[in-house]
């Protein structure tokens, strides 16, 4: 039998009752890293809205793992705390509730989109971002300094994200993802893009990989047999002008990651570089390299990136390119996308009671 978008989808002893994710997104609306009632309306009405999966935004495991200093963080027991109600609303609901572990490295320390995203000042705030190299990411105004993780501070990063995932667990979440993605610190330390390092953590694949590697060991180690973990990557730099992370190690990487447990790769692509080009980027210009992933590897997979149809999800699933339809930008427009794609598709909607006299 042909899965379609409503087949539901068993990683370990996990039962995600369709294959549509709430992409992580980021909200900017935290203080000191806590999650408040805007995280439980927000990702609660997500998971009314009958998303399978509703994943949390990018969720610093250490302060200066922020993006900006309104980011969401589980550095503490009390962060936890704070996100527990919306990991129980998000079950309570029917949606398997997933965190996405997160550090910003060198791009930490910035404005909100919306109050202009340029660097923070010390004063204002700020800090002194994080980085496998001392080379900032470039941007227009004067890039701010940043500093060379060494040996010690990088084995302080994974004691960061094993904890973090302890306090995810005890708050309620069932599915962690390590975000190794745009061009935040774990991405960079794969790129050659940022990271020129010259020690065990630099130069070769095997060496530029490490820290994923070591990171996704530690969150293993604290997860649960019975639950899965995630790992979101770019596929690409989209930067063939130079030595770059590209898709062959793409697929390398996530077949060392399936030996150490990973169950899934969220395949996204780009942002070490504002040089980067990339293609027409128009619905499911990344589902390439997620299908190939799942092909070259039998991993299970999410596409990500310009879905905005119930169709287009359905497809996805239907004809085997990936085993997630994980959508973005059209839940902000529509909470309830996966109720909606359930009515275009002919599947059973099942709205809430609340609802059900609309
Ligand atoms: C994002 N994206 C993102 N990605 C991620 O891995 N962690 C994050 O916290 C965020 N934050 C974020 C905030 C906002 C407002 C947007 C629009 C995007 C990227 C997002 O998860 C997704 O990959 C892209 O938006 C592409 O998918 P859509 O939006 O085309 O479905």
């Amino acid at each position: 039998m042909t899965d379609t978008l409503f087949t539901p989808l068993r990683l370990r002893d996990t039962e995600i009752p369709n294959r549509v994710m709430v992409s992580p997104m980021c909200q900017y609306s935290s203080t000191d890293g806590y999650a408040d009632d805007w995280h439980l309306v927000h990702l609660g009405s997500r998971a009314v809205g009958g998303a399978g999966i509703v994943m949390t935004e990018a969720t610093a495991v250490s302060p200066e793992g922020r993006i900006s200093p309104n980011d969401l963080g589980i550095w503490s027991d009390d962060h936890a705390d704070a996100l527990a109600p919306t990991a129980e609303f998000i079950s309570e609901h029917g949606s398997v509730p997933a965190i996405q572990l997160a550090h910003a490295g060198r791009k930490a320390s910035i404005h909100r989109p919306w109050d202009g995203g340029n660097p923070v000042l010390e004063e204002d705030g700020g800090w002194t971002p994080v980085a496998p190299s001392a080379i900032p990411y470039p941007r227009d105004e004067p890039a701010p300094e940043v500093h060379k993780l060494t040996t010690d501070e990088i084995q302080g990063v994974i004691d960061d994200f094993r904890v973090a995932a302890e306090r995810a667990l005890d708050a309620g979440f069932e599915i962690a993802e390590i975000h190794a993605a745009h061009g935040y610190l774990l991405h960079e330390f794969l790129s050659p893009v940022a990271n020129d390092r010259d020690d065990a953590y630099g130069g070769s694949f095997e060496n530029r990989t490490r820290l994923v590697r070591e990171v996704t060991d530690a969150v293993r180690e604290v997860w649960p047999d019975d639950k899965p973990v995630f790992v979101r990557i770019s596929a690409t730099d989209w930067l063939d002008d130079r030595e770059s992370w590209d898709i062959e190690q793409s697929v390398r990487l996530a077949a060392d990651l399936e030996r150490l447990g990973v169950d899934l790769i969220d395949v996204s692509s780009g942002g070490i570089h504002p040089d980067q080009q990339l293609p027409n980027a128009g619905p499911g210009y990344q589902t390439p390299y997620a299908e190939r992933i799942r092909d070259e590897t039998g991993l299970a997979v999410g596409a990500v990136g310009g879905i905005r149809t119930a169709r287009h999800a359905d497809e996805l699933v239907r004809n085997e390119r990936a085993d997630l339809a994980i959508v973005g930008r059209q839940h902000l427009r529509d909470p309830y996308f996966a109720l909606h794609a359930a009515e275009e598709l002919g599947e059973e909607a099942e709205w809430p009671p609340q609802y059900r006299r609309a």
